[in-house]
């Protein structure tokens, strides 16, 4: 797989991104609902992933996983981090996401690498953070789900359980315009797309179903020649 070409394959992939809490597990879990209803085969997956790299990550966002040092525990640097980011996602992408591409299926990834440049590049050089995701597939359609930073934080409240790494609101201001930045990057390469997400639930699902049925109701092939 060389850098950023897309290789040929007859599946789509699909990625939901935002800010914790803009509501992309609800919308992955019910885009998977709508497109199975209509006939279509899809895999719903996640990043960080379920593989050996992935499950570290989420140790490490919860602080089960530190750095020793002379002076006591310490998280781990944040380039470590992001070089972790960066091995799940070519794990993730072999194990789970170019196998069901070949094979045909709509895959929809609960964040990807626009996650690594808005989270990691919030406090790395986002053209390092780049750099060391340059084997990342490029997805079909991205849905950048849009919300204001207090709406977030409302609904990370409300859903409740111990708050991570990224979850402090000074952090989701920074990460908010960080994404925007990364969406100007990537968007050059991949087809991204703003979702108002701060609409009801089914409003949220029907404007990503417009989305996503533009691009299923296109012709396979293109993304092998991009
Ligand atoms: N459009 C919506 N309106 C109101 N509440 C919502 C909406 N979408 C999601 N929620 C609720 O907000 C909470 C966060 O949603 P969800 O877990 O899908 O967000 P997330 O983006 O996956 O968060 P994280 O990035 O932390 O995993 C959940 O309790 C969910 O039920
Ligand atoms: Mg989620």
């Amino acid at each position: 797989m060389s850098p950023a070409r897309k290789p040929a394959r007859s599946g789509r992939l699909i990625v939901l991104e935002g800010l914790d809490g803009a509501g992309t597990t609800t919308q992955v879990e019910r885009l998977a609902s709508a497109l199975r209803a209509e006939g279509h085969s899809v895999l719903t997956t996640r990043e960080p992933s379920d593989g050996p790299v992935g499950v570290l990550i989420r140790q490490a966002l919860t602080g089960r996983m530190v750095l020793p040092g002379p002076g006591g525990t310490q998280p781990l640097a944040p380039e470590t981090l992001a070089l972790m980011y960066a091995a799940d996602r070519t794990d993730h992408l072999r194990a789970k996401v170019l196998p069901a591409l070949e094979a045909g299926q709509v895959v929809l990834s609960d964040r990807s690498v626009l996650s690594s440049l808005a989270y990691q590049g919030a406090s790395l050089p986002m053209e390092w953070v780049e750099t060391i995701n340059a084997h990342a597939v490029p997805a079909d359609l991205t849905l950048y789900v849009g919300v204001p930073i207090e709406v977030a934080a409302r609904r990370r409240a409300a859903r409740g359980g111990p708050e991570e790494l990224f979850d402090a609101e000074e952090k989701q201001r920074r990460i908010s315009k960080q994404y925007e930045a990364a969406i100007r990057l990537r968007g050059k390469r991949e087809h991204v797309v703003r979702i108002d997400g701060d609409q009801p639930v089914e409003a949220v699902t029907a404007d990503c179903l417009t989305q996503v049925r533009k691009l299923l109701g296109r012709k396979p092939g293109r993304a092998a020649v991009r």
